[in-house]
């Protein structure tokens, strides 16, 4: 059974089949009038005025019209693929989802690649983080596994997120510059907000300059849960790590190909499933016992942190193979709609406070950017397993559901649906302990924003630190604020003292003095002896 051939992995896509349409019909209205000249408008004589009863003309234009929706509000630039998802062996010790139980099921997923700060028709290969986004289609619901390239984030707190965008993204008087990160706004942001200098140093590497993104990991991010159907609950980091390895642009080539070709991402990705050489992946994870969860030096909920590889080895337990293109990108990879809260029995998700508050964002989001709320109906969303519930009507709405009742309980709705237990498979949440008060503020756990940048530092050859020095010293050198720069070096300065006079001497400013790894009170000594950066790095 090679890649490609019928499977259950091609569930989605037959599913998708009454939903394409082919060449070979004859050309009707919307409400199937043939259409007899699809050329000129009716006219009040042939050279008078158009008439306001010409339905073909009015139906065309007023389609055209409408044919953009909102881009999405970050990773607008994306390109997406159709595949399956493999586990090596069962996986019910660790977590009772289905699709992670029997090493011959293929379940069906779709992928989108994208960047992040740049709008809908920016270029492929702009610094900048890339997202991961993998739905499957699992026969227990959708699962999906909304990453990026990069295994930490800019922020701990989702109240912070709209602030960091708002700072990324161009310059709200002028819309400049569309280049995410050379701007004055955006290190005005990052030099006061400290929380940033982990994720900023992956930023400046060569892995936010990706070749391919069939050469890229992904990364859940997050701290999230595998539970199994004995409800033993465990803390896991999910990884994706590409068969090709990873590699690189150089800065030079990026620049230059942004010029010649913007679309050089997306094009290698359409032209390797085209040939038949099809992207694969691992599906990594680690795994940790709830009560191993403090002995780490730094908080799991804190999604500025890695777990290093030394300290909890990666478990490859599935492969992820893209294997077809879409039909149409409006349809599947524009509407698609991913949200870190499809989960499905077996995962569960954790209290870090960016991953809660992306619990609210992306159904808000979408409600807006695919126009009310039963976007899930749209086909590239729809899950593979039938939804059954009482939510009715709305904007758009496909299912007829029939029958006069609609909600619960009732007596009167003989075979509607009804609760499934957890015991047969119905998704119950972690019963986890909470006595805290209700407050706002940071943990201290959240306090060290330097020894992981320290430690991703250490990790870089020679060579890559050149290229981080340079990417600095090239974004810096964009900012007019000489305060910012300033600002933003002696942050450098607690990373490593001579990272930072290498940056401040590119720039000509004086060499900053001191370093202060700052811990948090109480913790063990942070594990400064790696960074996951996997294979090839
Ligand atoms: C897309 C919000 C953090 C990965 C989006 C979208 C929103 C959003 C509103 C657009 C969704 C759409 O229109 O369909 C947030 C918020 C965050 C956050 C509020 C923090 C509080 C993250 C993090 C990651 C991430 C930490 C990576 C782990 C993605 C990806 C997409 C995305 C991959 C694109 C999905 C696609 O391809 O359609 N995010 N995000 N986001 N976000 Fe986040």
């Amino acid at each position: 059974d090679k890649p490609g051939t019928p499977s259950a992995s091609q569930d989605k896509l037959d599913a998708l089949d009454p939903f394409r349409q082919g060449p070979g019909q004859a050309l009707t209205t919307n409400q199937g009038t043939p259409i007899s000249d699809n050329q000129n408008s009716l006219r009040a004589g042939i050279r008078g005025p158009s008439l306001l009863e010409d339905f073909i003309l009015r139906e065309k234009i007023t389609h055209f019209d409408h044919e953009r929706i909102p881009e999405r509000v970050v990773h607008a630039r994306g390109e997406g693929a159709h595949g399956f998802f493999q586990v090596y062996r069962c996986m019910s010790d660790l977590t009772s989802a289905d699709f992670l139980q029997n090493p011959e099921d293929r379940t069906p997923v779709f992928v989108r690649f994208s960047t992040v700060a740049g709008s809908r028709g920016s270029t492929d290969t702009a610094r900048d983080v890339r997202g991961f986004a993998v739905k499957f289609y699992t026969r227990a619901g959708n699962f999906d596994l909304v990453g990026n390239n990069i295994p930490v984030f800019f922020v701990q707190d989702a109240m912070k997120f709209p602030d960091l965008v708002h700072a990324v993204k161009p310059e709200p008087h002028n819309e400049i510059p569309q280049a995410a990160s050379a701007h004055d706004t955006f290190w005005d942001f990052a030099s006061l907000t400290t929380e940033t200098t982990h994720m900023l140093m992956w930023v400046m590497s060569d892995r936010a300059l990706p070749r391919s993104h069939r050469m890229m990991e992904g990364f859940g991010v997050h701290t999230f849960r595998l539970v199994n159907a004995e409800g033993h609950s465990r803390l896991v980091k999910f990884h994706w790590k590409p068969v090709l390895g990873i590699h690189g642009l150089a800065w030079d080539e990026a620049q230059k190909i942004s010029g010649k070709d913007p679309d050089f991402h997306r094009r290698d990705l359409w032209e390797a499933i085209e040939r038949g050489d099809y992207p694969e992946w691992e599906l990594g994870i680690q795994v940790i016992e709830e009560d191993q969860a403090d002995k780490f030096g730094f908080d799991l909920l804190d999604a500025t942190k890695i777990v290093p590889e030394e300290l909890v080895p990666v478990q490859r337990i599935g492969r992820l193979t893209l294997n077809r293109n879409p039909d149409n990108f409006f349809a599947e990879t524009e509407q698609v709609a991913f949200h870190p809260g499809h989960i499905v029995p077996g995962i569960d998700f954790t209290n870090d406070p960016l991953l809660q508050g992306r619990l609210f964002s992306y159904t808000d989001t979408q409600l807006s950017r695919l126009g009310g709320p039963n976007f899930h109906e749209i086909p590239i969303s729809r899950s593979i397993c039938p939804f059954h519930n009482h939510q009715r009507d709305g904007m758009h709405r496909m299912t007829i559901n029939t029958g006069r009742v609609n909600y619960d309980r009732n007596s009167l709705g003989a075979g509607l649906p009804a609760e499934l237990p957890p015991e047969q498979g119905g998704f119950a949440s972690v019963a986890e302990t909470m006595e805290s008060p209700k407050l706002r503020g940071r943990s201290p756990s959240f306090a060290d924003h330097f020894s992981q940048a320290n430690l991703f530092w250490r990790s870089q050859t020679a060579v890559e630190q050149d290229h981080i020095v340079a990417a600095f010293a090239f974004e810096l050198g964009k900012v007019e604020t000489v305060a910012i720069r300033e600002r933003m070096v002696a942050n450098l300065a607690q990373v490593d003292s001579g990272l930072a006079e290498r940056v401040a001497r590119e720039l000509g400013l004086p060499a900053p003095t001191g370093i202060t790894v700052c811990a948090w009170p109480g913790s063990p000594s942070p594990a400064l002896s790696m960074v996951g950066s996997g294979d090839g790095s």
